[in-house]
Order: structure tokens, then C-alpha cells, then sequence
């Protein structure tokens, strides 16, 4: 960074550069020369981009509370599209899953033995004892944000309910580990340890992303890891961590004909809960509440 130290800082806060993020910025330089994987600088947010950041993610958490009031028992995946679709565009916000790399709907609406990325459809009828996750990411004003919610359909079993919550719980693992100048690798180990303590597995081959100025940015969040290790976390770093965990093996495989839902590989369930946050000076800040 070649800003002087009484010029304005880069982040817009209107400060000079040493009363801001000079400090900041020096001290990852440091971390990158003993050879720490470091965010790129972009991943750090100006005080607009985080403006625009929070304006989404307040939309994308009403949509979310929509669906919680409506989903229910004997409805079409195809309806909750329709819900999610209809009210981000009330709220002038457009549903970022949608033309997503050709992905066909405006939600992923996964149920019981699908991992992820779920395609809604009018002939998926949500059945008493089903779990489904709701995966919403919305775009306001070019800002982007990200959240899902495991939701269980009328009375589930005891090992589903389980699950759910284990998966639930491992999301809050993984918040808990985060700090600011601690490392992405604590956020996975607390995730990957509490999985396994339970005896469920966790997906490698998805994780969190970085979110915000686009839909999947760097640093790729793995929900498994090594304290200590992989990016470090700066303030001003927003991410999805978003743990899928499954009741038996974490592999899993891709629907043929739609190109795109990830199935657990021994048909076992799976759940997942998503939460956007901020990395802050004295921890984070959930966005997706
Ligand atoms: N919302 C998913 C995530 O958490 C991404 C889905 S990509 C889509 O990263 F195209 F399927 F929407
Ligand atoms: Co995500």
C-alpha cells in the first residue's frame, strides 16, 4: 500500500492513513513475509462496500424469515421458489442463484439426502418427517450475500432431528473460532471436531467463500482444517461458513441429468446451516441475522 501516512485512508472511513488502517495493513505484511497465507486486498472492505454488503444481507435474512412463516408441509420445492423469487424482487433485489452459472432457479432447496445446490421443482412435494435446507443469496445494488437454514417438516425423527441440530451446532463451532488475526484452519477444526464427535462426517468438497462483491470470492472456506494454518483473518473480511454434514460418508456425487445436486454417496442424510459474517476488530459480526 503507497499511501502516505497523512493522506485519506483507502477505506473510505474519511480517517488519515495512520489513525486508520496503516496499522492493519502493515501487520498482514508482516504475516506474508513469514510466508502466511494472507487475503488479497480486496477481500478487505471498504466502509461503502460494507454498506452496500449489509443492505443485502438484510434482504436476504427477510427472505429467509418468509420462508420459515411458509414452509410447510405439502408444498412444492417449486413454491418456495416462487416465494423467494417474488419477494427479492418486491425488495428490488434480484436472486443471485438464478442464471448463476446456468443454474435454472432463483433458490437451492436440498431434502434429506442431498448435500447442496437442490433445484426446485413442482414435482418435489415436502413430506411430514423431511428436512430440507434453504439456500438464499440475494444481489442488492451489485452487493452480494448468502445464508441458509435447515428446516424440518412436520414431526422428524429422532436421528434426523439429531443431525439437524449437530449441524447447527458445528455453524457455531465454527463461528466461535473466528478472530480476528487467527487463521481460517481454527474455524475448520472446530467445524471438524464437533462433526466427528459426533459421528458424522464433513463435506470437503464445498465450503464456505469469501461474499460480497461477487457471489464466490476468495478465500474458499474448508470446514475441515488445522489450527494455525490456511488464510489468515483480517478485519473487514466478509465470508460464508456453511458446514455440510453428513449422517455417513462424506463423499458424495453430482446429478447426471441436472448437472448440479451433490448427493451424500450411501444415501444417508445430510444438513447444513449458513451464516455471512464480518470479520471484526474484536471478533465478527453475523451479517445473515
Ligand atoms: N448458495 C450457495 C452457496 O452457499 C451457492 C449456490 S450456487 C447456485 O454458496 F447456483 F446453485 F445457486
Ligand atoms: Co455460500
Amino acid at each position: 500500500m503507497s499511501i502516505g501516512r497523512n493522506e485519506p485512508c483507502w477505506c473510505g472511513s474519511g480517517l488519515k492513513y495512520k489513525k486508520c488502517h496503516l496499522n492493519a495493513d502493515a501487520k498482514v505484511a508482516t504475516f506474508a513475509l513469514k510466508g502466511c497465507e494472507v487475503p488479497d486486498f480486496e477481500a478487505i472492505r471498504t466502509i461503502k462496500e460494507l454498506e452496500g454488503i449489509r443492505a443485502s444481507s438484510v434482504i436476504n435474512t427477510a427472505i429467509l424469515d418468509y420462508v420459515a412463516q411458509h414452509i410447510h408441509v405439502g408444498m412444492s420445492t417449486e413454491e418456495i421458489n416462487t416465494l423467494v423469487h417474488d419477494f427479492t424482487l418486491a425488495h428490488g433485489a434480484i436472486p443471485a442463484p438464478l442464471n448463476y452459472e446456468g443454474f435454472p432457479k432463483s433458490v437451492c432447496t436440498s431434502i434429506n439426502n442431498e448435500i447442496c445446490h437442490g433445484i426446485p421443482s413442482p414435482d418435489i412435494i415436502l413430506k411430514e418427517g423431511d428436512i430440507v435446507n434453504v439456500d438464499v443469496s440475494t444481489i442488492y445494488k451489485g452487493f452480494y450475500s448468502d445464508a441458509s437454514r435447515m428446516f424440518t417438516i412436520g414431526s422428524v425423527s429422532p436421528e434426523r432431528q439429531r443431525l439437524v441440530d449437530v449441524a447447527r451446532e458445528c455453524l457455531e463451532a465454527g463461528l466461535a473460532a473466528v478472530h480476528p488475526w487467527g487463521f481460517l484452519g481454527d474455524v475448520g477444526a472446530a467445524v471438524q471436531e464437533h462433526a466427528e464427535a459426533n459421528g458424522y462426517s464433513v463435506v470437503t468438497k464445498f465450503g464456505g467463500h469469501g461474499c460480497g462483491v461477487e457471489f464466490h470470492e476468495e478465500p474458499f472456506v474448508a470446514h475441515v482444517g488445522k489450527r494455525g494454518t490456511g488464510c489468515l483473518l483480517v478485519p473487514g473480511m466478509t465470508f460464508t461458513i456453511e458446514p455440510m454434514i453428513n449422517a455417513g460418508a462424506s463423499d458424495l456425487f453430482i446429478d447426471e441429468k441436472n448437472g448440479w445436486t451433490a448427493y451424500t454417496i450411501d444415501g444417508k442424510d445430510s444438513a447444513q446451516w449458513e451464516h455471512f459474517i464480518l470479520v471484526t476488530e474484536d471478533g465478527f459480526e453475523i451479517l445473515s441475522y
